[in-house]
């Protein structure tokens, strides 16, 4: 993609992300926006093995914006910082398209790992303000991850994660019908509380039919 493509493509992103905007021109204060076209270049510097030119491109920019992107990490199209400041994108970090993250998100690394050691973010996921994402794992696409939350391990798609140690706390399992195009199997949730339901009670008749010869067995034996 050529300069003005890249630039309409990073103003295109913010406004329709944040709601506080007014016109194009706002974005061109906004760190987002200054941050990834400098980012864009330092990347390239990088992949051509211009080493100290890409750190000193993405230093620059970091002193400017408050978010510090490493010049190696890999981002999609689409992706948007809201506010900044504070922001941590390590070397080996991968984020797939549309995906935002707020102040405060660190996607980092533990101190124990070597090689890949920053996490792998996949399409239309949200990182929250101040949640740090520490290791190489992956947060599944569609993903929430809550304010303030301390992510260490891996993250299913559709799954909103909150606390320290973050854990899931709500999850889409199926698919939706329009992603698969399948128009028949479709989940069927009276059915599925039906068949909890019959679970429930073969297990509670069991353990009645257990107490009652308990009680039987007890009785017999005071007589
Ligand atoms: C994680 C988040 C996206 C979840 O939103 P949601 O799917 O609507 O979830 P709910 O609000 O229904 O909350 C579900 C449960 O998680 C809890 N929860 C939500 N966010 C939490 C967080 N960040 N940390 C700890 N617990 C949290 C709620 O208290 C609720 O608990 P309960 O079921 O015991 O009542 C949202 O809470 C969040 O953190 N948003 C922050 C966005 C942000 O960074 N804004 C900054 C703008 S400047």
């Amino acid at each position: 993609m050529g300069l003005i493509g890249r630039l309409k493509n990073e103003i295109s992103v913010v406004k329709e992300r944040d709601p506080a905007i007014h016109s194009s021109m706002e974005v061109l204060l906004y760190p987002s926006f200054k941050v990834m076209i400098s980012y864009r270049l330092a990347h390239k510097l990088y992949k051509k093995k211009h080493y100290f030119l890409a750190r000193f491109v993405s230093q620059r920019a970091a002193r400017k914006t408050g978010i510090e992107i490493h010049p190696g990490a890999v981002i999609g199209e689409g992706f948007f910082i809201d506010h900044g400041n504070g922001v941590v994108i390590g070397e080996t970090t991968e984020i797939g398209n549309n995906v935002t993250l707020y102040q405060g998100v660190t996607l980092g690394g533990t101190g124990k790992e070597s090689g890949k050691r920053h996490p792998t973010v996949c399409d239309n996921v949200m990182i929250s303000a101040g949640a740090k994402v520490l290791g190489s794992f992956t947060i599944g696409e569609g993903s929430k991850i809550g304010a303030g939350s301390v992510v260490l391990e891996e993250v299913p798609p559709r799954s909103t994660v909150v606390g320290v140690p973050g854990h899931v706390i709500k999850r889409e399992d199926a698919a939706a019908p329009w992603e698969t195009l399948d128009q028949t199997d479709l989940p069927d949730p009276v059915s599925e509380d039906i068949a909890v339901l019959k679970k429930e009670n073969t297990e509670l008749t069991t353990r009645l039919l257990k107490l009652e010869d308990k009680v039987r067995e007890l009785s017999n034996k005071k007589q």
